[in-house]
């Protein structure tokens, strides 16, 4: 009975060891832009028209922020308010495990929009040490904007998203955050030659004409 018992789950046990070996790695699309370049906005329309899962790094933060019990909650308010980066290894793991739960309800959910990561050397750093062979990262969708547009668009923005940091005071602190600890990062991929550059500035149906054609053309 026992042997028979261990026998079988010995002849299910490839079948299990086979499936994770077969599972396809994350191909995975950085979304950067200044804050409120319309990352989101085109994330969003991405998603209904190709096959890719958008996680917002904001968002997940946020949803963190709110969680109950969650021993980050302050630190993140405090972090988001004041336009600063929070430590990666919060933001990975939230990262991490949003790309495992997607990837585990359904293994052909393996691609993904990472939207606003990473925004710094520590986010980079962070990415590197915890992703590094198990993700394969396709290129930078780079939503490129004045700064002036990006105020205006977030304090358009603010007037209904509830949001802490959709004010003058920490919009100017996050574009300093942007144009100090982002652009670097920016920069540091189109020398590899992984950006794709969008003019943000247009309306929302002239940017997602661009974005398609880049993403029909690699995506
Ligand atoms: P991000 O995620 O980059 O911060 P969002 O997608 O949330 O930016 O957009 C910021 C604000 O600007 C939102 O209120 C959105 O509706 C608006 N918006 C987004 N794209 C455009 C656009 N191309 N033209 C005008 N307004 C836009
Ligand atoms: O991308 P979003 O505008 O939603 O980000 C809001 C804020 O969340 C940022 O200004 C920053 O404080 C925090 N954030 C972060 N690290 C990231 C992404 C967002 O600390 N990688
Ligand atoms: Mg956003």
């Amino acid at each position: 009975m026992i042997g028979r018992l261990v026998s079988n789950v010995a002849k299910r046990l490839p079948s299990v060891l086979y499936r994770e070996s077969m599972m396809t790695k994350p191909q995975v699309v950085f979304v950067l832009g200044g804050p409120g370049a319309g990352k989101g906005t085109q994330c969003a329309k991405i998603v209904e028209n190709y096959n890719y899962t958008h996680l917002s790094a904001g968002d997940l933060l946020r949803a963190e922020r709110a969680r109950e019990g969650s021993e980050f909650g302050q630190l993140i308010a405090s972090f988001i308010k004041e336009g600063k980066i929070v430590p990666v290894e919060i933001t990975i793991n939230l990262l991490r495990k949003a790309m495992e739960e997607t990837m585990q309800k359904d293994e052909q959910k393996y691609r993904f929009l990472i939207d606003g990561f990473p925004r710094n050397e520590d986010n980079l750093q962070g990415w590197n040490n915890v992703m590094d062979g198990k993700a394969d990262v396709k290129f930078v969708l780079f939503f490129d904007c004045s700064n002036e547009v990006c105020i205006k668009r977030c304090l358009e923005r603010g007037k209904s998203s509830g949001r802490t940091d959709d004010n003058r005071e920490s919009l100017e602190k996050r574009i300093q955050t942007y144009l100090q600890s982002t652009r670097p990062i920016i920069e540091l991929y189109e020398k590899h030659g992984k950006v794709r550059c969008v003019d943000a500035s247009r309306s929302v149906e002239e940017v997602f004409a661009d974005v398609q054609r880049i993403l029909d053309k690699e995506g």
